[in-house]
């Protein structure tokens, strides 16, 4: 209605130009240019015109679509319309003033500049919704959401998981009042919260939403299957079947199957489930199989002999060595196994001792239930005799034991004696040859005297001929003698000379290898 008006005005205003008549003069609009709602604000609108005794009405529009009054004035003898406005949204838009002779009708309204006004509304209601569907999900989904407000514009956001700001990543994307994750772990899962602000005349004006909680579910993962042999004072055995996932977030339902027959299921709340199922021993009754299920799809254990057998032997004991500087063995691991059994157990034993877990210069590992292993540091402590033993863990009636094995480090480490004795051995000789013939010189000198020259060359080639003939194997007997009689300082000489010769290091190597087996 008001727009219809104004489009009349301003033709009627074109006609008084045109036709020459008298004109009222422009009013001039002032005043500010951006205002917040609710304030209190003042417009002025001035016109500079001859017809100043007139009574002039000044009114203020705002102009367009839903265009209003905002206000009039009868201005007398030129003084200006003060327009006083409490600023609501509606005001935004192109302000404009007319004026208006009031007594005569010959004189055409007219109007004045145009004075744009922007309204800043503060953020207000900020509200969270969940785009991508529920609040509880599967990992792997895209959560989307979405801040809401009623009331707002430039406006700024920020979105928290737990009061902590959340930033863009190749996951995450922010796009002015939306946030999208994709691939959703359980890591994303939280209260999620909004913050939204704008800012007018350097005062920030923030607004928080409320918190949304977002549940991301973690796929059950592939159970592992296993079972312990249970015996009752009745000698009944049953076996007592675990099925474990890592991963998955509860509840989460099990389900043993035997073949294709459900034994039992249970719901659990810490990702495993014991059922407990009869049995026979050293009977096969059947494949065992745990399935998995919290909501989604259901996950597969391998399938799993439902049988015990009992332990049987020989069990074997079979070790190695580890060897430190100048090849002296300083560790040596024994590994115990015995020929059957499902589900053994063993004890390792030094002399008559029980050895188990941790000790001084041992350790008991017993990952793998099909053998068992003892890490050994070789010292002085540790010599003696060494066996393993295997029983079944569901009762101790049948123990079985392995080989015995003596170990001392003397002994492991004497063998570089041997290299010594044939070096002392080489070197005994060499002076002995020498004296031979420095003996048979001067035999010879005392029978040919002056041939000097010739007695020269003669030694020469008495010497290369002994050590031609030297052979190394025919003073083994002298080196066995000093072995068994090895003490201390044998060792430690065997030990100084072997920096010497690297090469008899090399022999002495394949020496130690050969294990020392005792009763
Ligand atoms: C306009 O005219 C009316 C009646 O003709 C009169 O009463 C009024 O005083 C006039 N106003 C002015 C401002 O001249
Ligand atoms: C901006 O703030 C200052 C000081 O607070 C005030 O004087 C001024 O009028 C304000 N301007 C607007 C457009 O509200
Ligand atoms: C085990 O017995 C041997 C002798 O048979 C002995 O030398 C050794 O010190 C004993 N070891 C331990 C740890 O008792």
């Amino acid at each position: 209605m008001f727009a219809s008006l104004f489009v009349v005005m301003l033709g009627l205003c074109y006609c008084c130009k045109e036709s020459n008549q008298t004109f009222l003069g422009t009013p001039e609009l002032s005043g500010p240019t951006e205002a917040m709602v609710k304030d209190i604000v003042i417009f002025n609108c001035e016109l500079h015109s001859n017809h100043l005794n007139e009574s002039i009405l000044l009114q203020l529009f705002k102009r367009g679509q839903n265009a209003k009054l905002l206000g009039d004035h009868t201005s007398l003898d030129g003084e200006p319309g003060t327009f006083t406005v409490i600023i609501n949204p509606s005001h935004e838009g192109n302000l404009q003033c007319v004026a208006r002779p009031q007594n005569r009708s010959n004189i055409e309204p007219t109007v004045s500049n145009t004075l744009y006004l922007s309204v800043f509304e503060p953020v207000e209601d900020a509200k969270i919704a969940v785009r991508s569907g529920p609040k509880e999900f599967f990992e792997g989904n895209r959560l989307e959401l979405f801040c809401n407000l009623t009331v707002g514009k430039n406006v700024s956001y920020m979105w928290l998981l737990n009061d902590r700001p959340i930033s863009r990543s190749p996951r995450v994307s922010l796009s002015a009042e939306s946030l999208s994750i994709s691939r959703t772990t359980s890591k994303d899962s939280g209260s999620y919260r909004c913050e939204a602000s704008n800012e007018f005349n350097n005062t920030v004006f923030t607004v928080n939403s409320s918190e949304v909680v977002i549940t991301v579910k973690d796929v059950v993962s592939t159970p592992d299957i296993s079972f312990t042999v249970l015996k009752d004072e009745s000698h009944n055995y049953s076996a007592v079947v675990t099925c474990q996932s890592t991963k998955g977030t509860p509840p989460v339902i099990f389900s043993l199957y035997n073949r294709e027959v459900l034994v039992a299921n249970m719901t659990s709340e810490d990702r495993s489930a014991v059922f407990k199922a009869p049995l026979v021993l050293d009977r096969h009754l059947g494949f065992l199989q745990c399935q998995a299920n919290n909501g989604n799809q259901t996950a597969y254990s391998q399938w799993l002999p439902l049988e015990a057998v009992s332990v049987g032997g020989p069990v074997t004991m079979r070790h190695d060595y580890d060897f430190g500087e100048n090849y002296a063995v300083t560790g040596m691991r024994f590994y115990c196994k015995a020929a059957k059994g499902t589900h053994p157990q063993y004890q390792w034993f030094l002399n008559k001792t029980l050895l188990h877990g941790l000790g001084s210069f041992y350790k008991v590992v017993n990952q793998d239930p099909k053998q068992s292993m003892l890490l050994l540091s070789v010292s002085r402590s540790s010599t003696g005799t060494y066996r393993c033993e295997v029983s079944n863990s569901f009762d101790n009636t049948t123990v079985i034991s392995s080989k015995r094995k003596y170990v001392d480090k003397e002994v492991l480490n004497r063998l570089p004696v041997l290299v010594v004795a044939v070096v002392f051995g080489c070197f005994t000789f060499l002076i002995l040859l020498v004296s031979v013939c420095c003996g048979i010189g001067v035999v010879y000198r005392r029978r040919q005297y002056g041939e000097k020259s010739l007695l020269g060359l003669e030694m020469e080639r008495t010497v290369a001929a002994y050590e031609g003939e030297l052979d190394l194997s025919e003073y083994n007997e002298d080196a066995d003698v000093v072995e068994t009689s090895g003490g201390d300082e044998f060792d430690q000489a065997s030990e100084a000379s072997l920096d010497e010769w690297p090469q008899i290091a090399e022999q002495k190597k394949t020496l130690e290898d050969e294990p020392i087996e005792l009763p």
